[in-house]
């Protein structure tokens, strides 16, 4: 069979369009309480804009308790007062449309907070009518917990209600107590939570931990992790054969798919940290109505250098096609260290040049547009439980990652106001490095982002062309053409401080380069270069 390429005309928006994801706390305050709000992002509408994106992500603005910043659902119709209220968020909406913008949420099914009304009536008592909405065992036989299964926040996933004698599964927090979506009455009421926000006009969703939904019934022991190593997280020590990836959630996937068809054009991408062979069966394709996009994190996981990365995105690319899957690339999100400190700060526009001109959707994380770095928070201001409960693994707090959009250089970087606490510090470099100061600045990696969302729109192949390696027979530099009816873009990304002659390849017109110059065609790609050239 021959393969048709894809017209970029026929893109769907998600698969056309650069994602957004805003961490809602830290994007811009308008309550003056030093956290952001709905109201706050509607402010900033027109820098979003601006930014050549396609759609923007939400991490939970739901009501809860907190205690893992809102990925811990009291009520999943409503808005925490903390963010606004429903009405401010129909207006969220309404403007971001009004800007051609799309908005998604994150949907977080696998777990509800301990607030929830479910919880409460499920621990009512061993009767109640909602006892079996959450996963609820015996103890061992020694009295303590179940089986040995860990929280990913470290410590047992089991914990005891003494007054009924049973322990409840949590994957993260005690206060994060998992659904059981083997109950029908569960995924009827959270399918109805995905019809009541797309009824009020939201585009899609990205759906938190959706590789952990079922757990395998039999309850055993998992098997030690041979590879953990000491110093890292505790939930690594085990191998998560019962806890992860199971069959069943494959069923509940297309059942959530089924209710995101009863609307036109929405989409979900779904949180799965697996290894491509395992990912891609998550993937949406004409025969698999799965998740349209199945996030895939291999570019913050593999070491940074041109050939891992080379070997992993023709094997992923290749894997895609085959399976009819469309790709996707991430560099950065909440959980996960700032990718310019993780790669470096002269690799940072290599690194971006990468995630927007790969085949498929990539998916920014805010400030990482104007290289936002890790702000190392002091210990009396960590808020995160992922480091509090894990005071030995000094990488375990997400907090670094998760500060303030640094907007200008007044006090507080224009995330609050001036004599606001905000709830976490601002970065140290915030004087410098903002959108202020680098919309003023022609050379500013905001400017760069822009240029690069830019050539996406002006070059059809950067979006639906295909995507082929080539050898440039320099260990450091990765190169790769995007072709498309007759139009091809090459990529040339040098890795390392070197600098390579690299002949023929690429011999044409500069679109981009990450110096801001135009090199002549053919000439030698310079230390930590990315440069995007015509043919
Ligand atoms: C994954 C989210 O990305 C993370 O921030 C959260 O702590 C856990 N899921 C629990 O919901």
């Amino acid at each position: 069979m021959t393969e048709r390429t894809t017209l970029a005309g026929e893109l769907k928006w998600w698969q056309r369009g650069i994602i957004y994801q805003i961490y809602p706390r830290s994007f811009q305050d308008s309550g003056g309480d030093g956290v952001g709000d709905l109201r706050g992002i509607t402010a900033r509408l027109p820098y979003l804009a601006s930014l050549g994106i396609e759609a923007v992500w939400l991490s939970p603005i739901f009501t809860s308790p907190m205690r893992d910043f809102g990925y811990d659902v009291a009520d999943y119709c409503n808005i925490d007062p903390l963010f606004g209220t429903l009405a401010d968020f129909d207006e969220l909406v309404a403007g971001a449309h009004a800007l051609g913008l799309k908005i998604m949420l994150d949907y977080v099914p696998n777990h509800t907070s301990s607030d929830h009304a479910w919880f409460r009536e499920s621990t009512a008592s061993r009767d109640s009518e909602k006892r079996d909405w959450y996963v609820w065992r015996d103890p061992a036989p020694d009295g303590g917990p179940p089986n040995n299964w860990v929280s990913f926040f470290g410590g047992p996933a089991w914990t005891l209600d003494p007054a009924s004698g049973q322990y409840y599964l949590h994957q993260f927090l005690p206060s994060q107590p998992d659904l059981n979506w083997r109950n029908p009455q569960v995924r009827a009421a959270m399918g109805d939570v995905l019809r009541f926000w797309m009824r009020r006009g939201v585009d899609g969703f990205r759906v938190d931990v959706i590789w952990l939904l079922a757990e395998d019934e039999r309850f055993l022991d998992e098997p030690e992790n041979p590879a953990w190593t000491p110093g890292t997280v505790e939930h690594a020590k085990l191998d998560h054969i019962y806890t992860q990836d199971q069959p069943e959630t494959h069923d509940y996937i297309r059942e959530m798919r089924r209710v995101l068809d009863e609307f036109d054009d929405r989409m979900m991408v779904g949180e799965i940290y697996l290894p491509m062979e395992k990912l891609l069966p998550y993937a949406g394709t004409a025969d698999a109505q799965m998740v349209h996009l199945p996030f895939n994190f291999h570019l913050i996981l593999l070491p940074w250098q041109a050939g891992v990365v080379r070997a992993f995105a023709d094997g992923y690319d290749a894997a895609s096609r085959a399976a009819g899957a469309w790709p996707n690339w991430v560099l950065g999100n909440h959980d996960q260290h700032r990718f310019k400190t993780r790669v470096g700060a002269a690799q940072y526009r290599v690194a971006q040049t990468l995630l927007l001109t790969l085949r498929g959707t990539p998916t920014v994380y805010y400030g990482d547009e104007i290289g936002m770095q890790n702000v190392p928070i002091p210990l009396d201001r960590m808020v995160d439980p992922a480091g509090l409960q894990q005071p030995d693994v000094p990488a375990a707090s997400r907090d670094p990652e998760r500060t303030p959009m640094q907007w200008d250089e007044t006090e507080n970087a224009g995330f609050t106001g001036a004599g606001i606490t905000p709830w976490l510090p601002l970065a140290d470099d915030a004087v410098a490095v903002n959108v202020a100061a680098q919309e003023a600045d022609s050379a500013s990696d905001l400017h760069y982002f822009r240029a690069l969302s830019r050539l996406r729109r002006e070059h059809p192949a950067l979006l639906a062309g295909s995507y082929t390696s080539l050898d440039t027979g320099a260990e450091d530099v990765l190169a790769y053409r995007r072709e498309l009816e007759g139009e091809t873009v090459t990529v040339l990304l040098n890795f390392g401080a070197g600098t390579h002659d690299l002949g023929d390849l690429g011999n044409g017109d500069t679109l981009l380069s990450s110096e801001g110059d135009r090199p002549q065609p053919g000439a030698p790609l310079r230390p930590n270069e990315a440069r995007i050239v015509l043919g």
